[in-house]
């Protein structure tokens, strides 16, 4: 989906004006306008450095084609018109906007849809997110997944198109046979009570099944090997025909489950409901939409998996290899792993039915699965092979869109992938627990009045871990630092929702002072200082930002955008006086400015997912 470019950004306004020009003065239509802030704002707002490298790829003096393009270039109303006199140095072109431009786009921007009209087509976009796993505490994977998913997952919906949530849930096969047989076997022998099950002893219990169920093999073959004595065989002996027992009896679950023995499936049952219910609080607590209705597990796709294999068998898309069933992809090494020796399905045959289900039923036109880049080697294959099964077909001919929007590491301060210091995952209430108690040392030490000081904190430490989240390239490593995502100062979530209920309070102030803000959102707006133009520029842009982070997928391209639009408003407002203005038009004018920010502010930090604070 490549989106066109707006109207609405002067830059790229200028780019296309330069675009023909070039195009009618030498008949080339590949060459970059390269249109860049002037170096020298003396001599302009922007300037237009093709015509070097086009005077090297004609054979001309770059002065000349320089001259060539200013006659041919129509900027029509938006700027100054180019003479050879814009012509500096060994051939830049130097442009200058006029000032009544800026105004005149700021106000078509200043309409409800804020630059983003409702698209012709919608597109249908399925956004995995969240993938938490039964019986296991969430991790900061989980939490990656889960904000920057739903973050691309909100940039879509404000673009205009629809999108389906999907969680897709780890609640099936053997690992979680092996827990729900062993929650029988502790509620039997009276050790459990399962009606008041909770995630910490069922993770306990999911890592005691997985023990006794792991032979070790390795270690009776070397005692064997090193002849290390009759005790050492026998004990190891027993281990392994120990585990052999546990895994016979998971595997005896696991088919009981398949067919829905009731016994099981009400364990079964416990597992998931336990689960789920942290899983979704956190999301909510995250304010990230991930609700029961978005939870697809692994499971609901159980019964499909057969037909689906043996279909792909019998149209020659998969072929057997040392008893396994594969499909192979072009340009990958390794196959794609559809049914194992003994029968079993696999992680990648429950993705290839969930993406003939999302593109065939849910008419998912693009696929988007924020999932850790770990996985990358996974969705290859699995994309190929959907693609190579037709399940990818849309009924109009076109072919659906498959994304990886791979995630990186969330690391500690070793280096090392973020753990509890006795190295287990750390549990996600925990960490948002910390970021909000520290959030609300921070507020304590800036010694503001606070009517409920707990609540204002938890909603800057969800913006300051979500922020944190989304602020680094999607697919790098980031080091996880509580002081520095808390800070009130720099690139952090409080930094931007400070930012935006400091517009409030100027909101506030006005009309304290009586002054008529209704009337001066219609206000003639008039861009006179550099800082006015600086942050006119900015706030046009942001059409454009919203729209390369749905092509890219990147967040934090958003977050960049409304920072830079945070720290443009603050040298605006340091030096261009609001509510002190000179003159009524003046101050209506900059009343206006500030209320266009804060809607772009207010709209940006929203389709971020962070949670907003009127007052702080
Ligand atoms: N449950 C998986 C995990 O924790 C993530 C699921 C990602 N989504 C998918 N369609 N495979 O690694």
């Amino acid at each position: 989906m490549t989106t066109p470019p707006t109207t609405i950004d002067p830059v790229d306004t200028l780019a296309a004006r330069l675009s023909d020009a070039i195009r009618d003065a030498f008949g080339i239509d590949d060459a970059d306008p390269l249109v860049g802030p002037a170096r020298n704002p003396a001599f302009g707002d922007f300037q237009s450095n093709a015509a070097m490298p086009l005077g090297k790829r004609l054979g001309k003096n770059p002065r000349e084609v320089a001259a060539a393009i200013v006659e041919h270039a129509d900027l029509g109303d938006l700027a100054q018109p180019l003479t050879t006199d814009s012509i500096a140095g060994p051939g830049f072109i130097n442009i200058t906007l006029r000032p009544e431009a800026l105004a005149d786009r700021l106000a078509a921007l200043d309409t409800p849809a804020l630059g983003l009209p409702a698209p012709e087509h919608p597109e249908t976009v399925v956004v995995d997110l969240c993938g938490v796993n039964l019986a296991k505490q969430m991790h900061v994977g989980h939490l990656r997944s889960n904000v920057i998913g739903d973050a691309i997952a909100r940039v879509f919906e404000r673009l205009g198109h629809t999108v389906v949530r999907q969680n897709h849930v780890g609640d099936w096969g053997l690992p979680i046979a092996m827990v729900t047989h062993k929650l029988m076997v502790e509620s039997d022998a009276g050790r459990l009570d399962l009606e008041n099950l909770d995630l910490a002893t069922l993770n306990r219990l999911y890592r005691e099944a997985q023990m006794e169920c792991a032979a070790d093999r390795k270690g009776l073959a070397a005692v064997r090997r090193f002849d290390l004595g009759p005790k050492a065989e026998a004990e190891l002996e027993e281990q392994v025909s120990g585990a052999e027992e546990a895994l016979a009896d998971a595997k005896d679950t696991l088919v009981r489950l398949q067919k829905h023995d009731p016994e099981v499936e009400a364990v079964w049952r416990r597992i998931e409901r336990t689960t789920m219910r942290v899983c979704l609080d956190v999301c909510a607590r995250l304010n990230t939409r991930v609700t029961d209705d978005a939870s697809a597990g692994e499971s609901s796709y159980a019964t499909e998996l057969a037909g689906i294999v043996e279909d792909l068998e019998k149209r020659g898309v998969a072929e057997e290899s040392d008893g396994a069933l594969v499909v192979r992809v072009e340009g990958i090494k390794e196959p794609c792993l559809i049914r194992k020796r003994d029968g079993g399905f696999l992680y990648a045959t429950t993705d290839l039915a969930a993406i003939r289900r999302r593109v065939q039923n849910m008419g998912g036109e693009r696929l988007v699965y924020c999932v850790d880049a770990r996985q990358g080697l996974h969705f290859r294959q699995v994309f190929g092979a959907a693609h190579k099964a037709g399940y990818t077909a849309l009924p109009d001919g076109t072919t659906a869109v498959l994304e990886h929007a791979a995630f990186g590491t969330v690391l500690g301060e070793d280096n090392k992938p973020l753990k509890t210091r006795s190295g287990e995952n750390i549990k996600l209430d925990d960490l948002l627990d910390e970021a909000v108690d520290r959030a609300e040392a921070a507020i304590r030490a800036r010694e503001s009045e606070h009517d409920d000081p707990r609540a204002i904190a938890e909603a800057i430490g969800i913006a300051a871990i979500k922020y944190a989240d989304l602020q680094t390239e999607r697919s790098k490593d980031y080091v996880f630092s509580f002081d520095r995502m808390v800070s009130f100062e720099g690139n952090t979530g409080p930094y931007l929702l400070y930012a935006r209920a400091r517009l409030n309070r100027i909101f506030d102030k006005a009309r304290e002072k009586g002054i008529d803000t209704e009337a001066a959102s219609a206000a003639p707006i008039r861009i006179e200082a550099n800082e006015e133009k600086a942050l006119a520029l900015l706030l046009l842009r942001t059409p454009q930002v919203y729209r390369g982070v749905a092509d890219s997928l990147e967040p934090h391209r958003l977050c960049a955008h409304l920072y830079d639009l945070a720290v443009a408003f603050s040298r605006f407002y340091d030096r261009c006086p609001v509510l002190g203005a000179d003159d009524d038009a003046t101050r209506a004018s900059r009343l206006r400015l500030c209320a266009i920010t804060r809607r772009i502010l207010t709209d940006g930090l929203d389709t971020l997912g962070l949670p907003l604070l009127d007052r702080m």
